[in-house]
């Protein structure tokens, strides 16, 4: 399978790695054979058409801090390279969601399917995208973007098919439920904001997590794809954790409970603190997301797991393109 790789930071390299160290696997198994035929990042791409080493690029990457060769990149390497399948990895961005956007539309014109784990474009165009994929008749996967390597959406869209999922509500944020979890340690906002910062939790944009841009992406992804509604980022009721006192956080555990940053859809879209039950499955602390699904017929159901990191993620690409391999030869 040939591919475009769009960006080259942690999940990509971490993707590269893990073609690397599963090639003879990945064949013996699925007979999935990917070759990236080319590859870029900020300072430029690399290419050719009888594949790359995932290996030397990684180097590379490392030595020089790109993986560019002097090949074309962005848009001019995906309309002038053949491939079967883009990987979008490029940072999500709520403005425009470029250059993303760009890259993903370009890319379904030519006729290839699209892996995405950049939200930005399908938090602002979810619907669009999804015609524009069906138009072109090309497949959109993107199960890394709503709990990283946790397969939260196949399990609402595949283990829970033919059930009628009425409502749920999830922890979907890492960054923030670290930040939260150690505010209930006595940690002051500032104090668990610079904890994270260090331990590389925190978006670049910091706005992202903390204002709940990134769990209300996230939402407007899980609206869409489980409960078929037609939304984008402007629908949801968003509030973020920056108001989140001590004196909340110690009302809260009077009561038993912890303030999480909550994404829920109930008849309404919604972001933002909530107090949930020390008992509550969700009640998840740490980086860890998780969300419970209630169905009218089998009741609530609760899935936990880390909800980012680079080989996390490059996990659910692997997942992404196995089923793009099985629908095609379908
Ligand atoms: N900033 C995100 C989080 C990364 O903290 O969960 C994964 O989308």
């Amino acid at each position: 399978m040939r591919i475009i790789l769009c960006g080259f930071g942690i999940v990509g390299q971490s993707l590269a790695r893990l073609f690397e160290s599963r090639a003879d696997d990945l064949y013996a198994k699925y007979a999935l054979k990917p070759r990236i035929v080319g590859v870029f990042d900020s300072r430029g791409g690399a290419a050719d058409q009888s594949g790359l080493d995932p290996g030397k690029l990684v180097s590379a990457k490392k030595k020089s801090g790109s993986v560019s060769d002097g090949a074309p990149s962005g848009v001019d390497m995906i309309q002038n390279i053949e491939a079967d399948v883009l990987i979008e990895t490029t940072a999500s961005n709520y403005n425009d969601a470029e250059p993303g956007m760009t890259h993903i539309t370009t890319a379904m014109k030519r006729g290839m399917h699209v892996i995405s784990v950049n939200k930005g474009p399908l938090a602002l165009a979810f619907p669009s995208l999804m015609e524009l994929a069906t138009y072109n008749r090309v497949l959109l996967k993107f199960s890394g973007t709503v709990g990283g390597g946790t397969p939260i959406l196949d399990y609402a869209k595949n283990s829970l098919r033919g059930e009628r999922i009425t409502s749920f509500s999830g922890i979907l944020n890492g960054t923030t439920n670290y930040i939260l979890s150690n505010m209930a340690s006595g940690l002051s906002f500032e104090e668990a904001l610079d904890d994270a910062k260090q331990k590389g939790y925190v978006e670049a944009d910091e706005s992202l997590d903390l204002d709940g841009l990134d769990a209300a992406a996230k939402l407007v992804i899980l609206a869409n794809w489980i409960m078929g509604m037609k939304v984008t980022m402007p629908d949801i009721e968003c509030t973020g954790i920056r108001r989140v006192t001590a004196k909340d956080i110690d009302a809260a555990a009077k009561k038993r409970c912890a303030v999480k940053l909550v994404a829920s859809c109930d008849g309404r879209l919604q972001v933002g603190p909530r107090e949930i039950a020390d008992d509550d499955p969700l009640c998840v602390n740490g980086t860890l997301n998780a969300i419970s699904f209630t169905s009218e017929h089998s009741g609530t159901q609760t899935i936990i797991g880390k909800g980012a990191g680079g080989m996390e993620t490059a996990s659910s690409i692997l997942r992404d393109l196995l089923e793009i391999r099985q629908e095609i030869a379908g």
